[in-house]
């Protein structure tokens, strides 16, 4: 755990994934061929897109954390 600098309360959830920028945001393509999963636990390798590291966030931790689906469009 890394703490943030806001207080003994707060930490970064955000470890790893585009860390030289202010502010990560992503969009979801208006066009979509299929169906697709955004990660919403910050481990995935391949971010903004789910590559199921969420499995071993929520093994490890107890957590219920999963993507977010977006359908086909
Ligand atoms: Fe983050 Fe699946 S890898 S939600």
């Amino acid at each position: 755990v890394i703490a943030a600098k806001g207080g003994a309360n707060q930490v970064q959830i955000n470890h790893n994934i585009k860390k030289t920028l202010a502010k990560v945001v992503d969009y979801v393509p208006e066009k979509r061929e299929d169906k697709t999963a955004y990660c919403r636990c910050w481990k995935s390798k391949t971010f903004p897109h789910c590559d199921g590291s969420h499995n071993a966030h929520n093994k490890e931790s107890g957590d219920n954390i999963g993507p977010l689906m977006v359908p086909k469009s």
